[in-house]
């Protein structure tokens, strides 16, 4: 288990149910905690069940100003900030020909610019401080294109690519910045999924591992990219989908009948 031995992250979405077990992941390892996310009640109820060394810090991160502020105002408040997770996200579901712009816009404000604005203030002080760890939350959305995501497939794509370019600029200076892309979690987010059982099947049927997934499968490799324990891993994406963009389920190209020997 990783020990951050006083070490502070601000986790950006805490209120969120990837976010919540982000941030207990975290504490549990003995990180400081800095929560931000736009729904401040939500946000003191997450704080108020880890205790602790933690604080929250409310901001709506589609304003410039308020985004490029929180890295400082984390280190005021704890002396140091090491640990950056950009875990907010927004999304719509809809064909891409019925996305209004200001939709498209706002999808690709929350899940692209503030990861690159909050990077962007947070690095320096980082490279002062000698080290600092960078986990971008982006999604399987982002590795293979899905119908009904524009938005939100173009968004995680370009948050992957910002990874591998804040890796290869930064690297040299101290810098860590990685991917976890989840598949589906439970989560609000997605609850509308768990309400019909033919997306249900679906998300089985392609699903090597025939599940889908828990917040806390997310924060465990999210632990391990903020943490020493990864320190030869930067730049990369990591799939957390139980298989899903490995290959493609039932798509087989030897002739026994599909689904026949897969394990299930
Ligand atoms: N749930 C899934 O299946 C899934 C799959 C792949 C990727 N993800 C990604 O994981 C991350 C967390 O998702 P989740 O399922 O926990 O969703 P969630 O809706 O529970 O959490 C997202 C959080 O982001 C916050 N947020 C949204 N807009 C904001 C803004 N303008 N300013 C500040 N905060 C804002 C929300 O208030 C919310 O608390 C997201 O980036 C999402 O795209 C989720």
């Amino acid at each position: 288990m990783a020990d951050f031995d006083g070490e502070v992250a601000l986790v950006t979405g805490a209120a969120g149910a990837i976010g919540g077990a982000i941030c207990r992941a975290l504490r549990a390892s003995g990180a400081v905690v800095a929560l931000t996310d736009i729904d401040a009640r939500a946000l003191e109820r997450t704080a108020a069940e880890l205790g602790g060394e933690v604080e929250i810090f409310p901001a709506d991160l589609t304003d410039d100003a308020q985004t490029e502020a929180l890295p400082a105002r984390v280190r005021k408040r704890f002396g140091r900030l090491d640990i950056l997770v950009n875990n907010a996200g927004a999304r719509q579901i809809a064909p891409m020909l019925d996305i209004e712009p200001a939709v498209w816009r706002h999808t690709l404000e929350v899940d692209l610019v503030a990861p690159f604005v909050l990077s962007r203030a947070a690095i320096p002080g980082m490279i002062e401080q000698g080290r600092g760890k960078i986990v971008n939350i982006a999604s399987m959305a982002g590795l293979a294109a899905f119908r009904d995501r524009a938005a939100y497939s173009a968004a995680k794509a370009g948050l992957i690519m910002l990874t591998k370019v804040t890796a290869v600029e930064c690297g040299g200076r101290g810098i860590w910045c990685n991917a976890v892309a989840p598949g589906v979690v439970e989560t609000p987010m997605t609850s509308s999924f768990f309400e019909s059982d033919e997306m249900t099947a679906s998300i089985r049927a392609n699903t090597p591992m025939g599940r889908w997934c828990r917040p806390d499968e997310i924060a465990s490799p999210v632990v391990f990219l903020s943490s020493a324990a990864s320190d030869f891993v930067n730049g990369t994406v990591v799939p957390v989908d139980g298989g899903w963009t490995a290959g493609y389920v039932g798509a087989e190209l030897s002739p026994r009948p599909i689904g026949a020997d897969n394990g299930r």
